[in-house]
């Protein structure tokens, strides 16, 4: 646990000033309503370093959109400020924003070519002829996509047009790369490829990116920091790491990952009950009352026989279901009255214990999460 401790304080979530003067691309106290009702995105502040690919993660409705399309200035924010480079953008239009993007549905224009799809920023800037062709050139090779120049949109593939939408935002060399959702038309095998491919741009080009995704795996896997927003505001920001180790709020641990959930009370010692049982956690943020354990179901080791005694967090209960999933088995175990999740990876010879089973439970103090009521 020291190991997590250590990251936290190279990495704090709370940025200091000398880190907002190195963020490339800053939101300050960003806001936007549609008309009287919608409050959409509300004091959204985020820092974007240079190099960085940040993800803006959360649910359906939550803002994502409307933060992006802000940031490219395809909308106006009805408060704040954006900069780039410490230079005010909020009232610049899109096409002096020198950012890229790249939408949801790919937006080609069917009737053009590859290739015209990707010049056509290009021929918009009046850049000439020649350089424009080199410059596609480039792009398509970037994207893998040179030998299909002259084919158009329909004659594709999804992750194929996927490229072409990515190619077309690259190729006037933005300084900021957006990207909505860029892999949710994509099947799973294609999006997992896709992922690193763009990782692998992103990070040989070195561009500062923004990319929307309501996928935790999509968000953990190819970011180096996670931006979790929830109803217009953000809930809280960090590494892959910090989002899923050490989440702020009851929010982003359900929505970031996999977790149990069980009523309980945090005593004055620092205990808490859950029924039954009595268990730890280690510096419990939230004062004594009734609280909400959470703990990871892959973090719980179950076991026929009594663990011995030690410092961890121990319970008894008898197997209701289980569910094989290939990789995983899926255990619900009743302690009596709550229900805990736990999950073990399986072999290939008999598992070692199945429905009707009493087991036992094992996991650290420091697995265990403990929020107060949700605000
Ligand atoms: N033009 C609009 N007029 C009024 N309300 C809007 C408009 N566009 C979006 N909203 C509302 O603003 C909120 C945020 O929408 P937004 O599109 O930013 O969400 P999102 O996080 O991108 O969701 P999704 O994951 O479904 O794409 C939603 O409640 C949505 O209904
Ligand atoms: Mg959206």
């Amino acid at each position: 646990m020291m190991h997590a401790v250590k990251i936290d304080e190279r990495q704090p979530d709370n940025r200091t000033g000398k880190e907002q003067e190195d963020s490339h691309l800053q939101l300050l106290n960003l806001e936007k309503r549609y008309g009287e009702s919608v409050l959409a995105v509300r004091d959204l502040s985020l820092p974007v370093r240079k190099g960085e690919l940040i993800a803006l993660l959360g649910p359906s409705g939550c803002g994502k959109t409307t933060t992006l399309r802000m940031i490219a200035g395809l909308i106006p924010a009805t408060a704040g400020q954006i900069t780039v480079g410490g230079r005010d953008v909020t009232n610049l239009p899109p096409y002096r924003r020198d950012m890229g993007l790249v939408f949801q549905n790919y937006a080609l224009f069917p009737h053009m070519t590859v290739e015209r799809n990707v010049a056509f920023g290009l021929e918009m800037r009046k850049i000439p002829r020649d350089r424009t062709k080199e410059m596609v050139a480039k792009a398509l090779d970037l994207v893998q996509l040179g030998h299909l120049a002259e084919r158009r949109p329909k004659e594709l593939s999804g992750g194929q047009q996927q490229r072409v939408a990515l190619a077309r935002a690259l190729v006037i060399e933005p300084s900021i790369l957006l990207l909505d959702e860029p892999l949710s038309n994509l099947d799973a095998k294609l999006r997992d490829q896709m992922r690193i491919e763009i990782r692998d741009i992103q990070q040989r080009l070195g561009i500062t990116t923004v990319f929307v995704t309501h996928d935790q795996v999509e968000a953990l896997s190819m970011c180096d920091r996670i931006a979790v927003m929830h109803k217009g505001k953000l809930a809280q920001i960090g590494t892959p790491f910090e989002v899923y180790e050490r989440p702020r709020t009851q929010f982003v641990a359900e929505f970031v990952g996999r977790i149990n959930k069980i009523p309980g009370t945090l005593k004055t010692d620092g205990t808490i009950d859950i029924g039954l049982q009595k268990i730890r956690c280690e510096n419990p943020s939230t004062p004594p009352g009734p609280v909400d354990v959470m703990i990871r179901p892959h973090r719980i080791e179950i076991s026929q026989k009594p663990f011995p005694a030690d410092g961890a967090n121990h319970a008894q209960g008898r197997i209701v279901r289980s569910t094989y999933i290939g990789d995983t088995l899926e255990h619900h175990i009743d302690l009596g009255g709550t229900t805990l999740q736990v999950e073990k990876a399986t072999t290939a010879g008999p598992q070692p214990v199945t429905v009707g089973d009493t087991v036992h439970l094992r996991w650290a103090a420091s697995d265990t999460l403990v929020f107060g009521e949700e605000e």
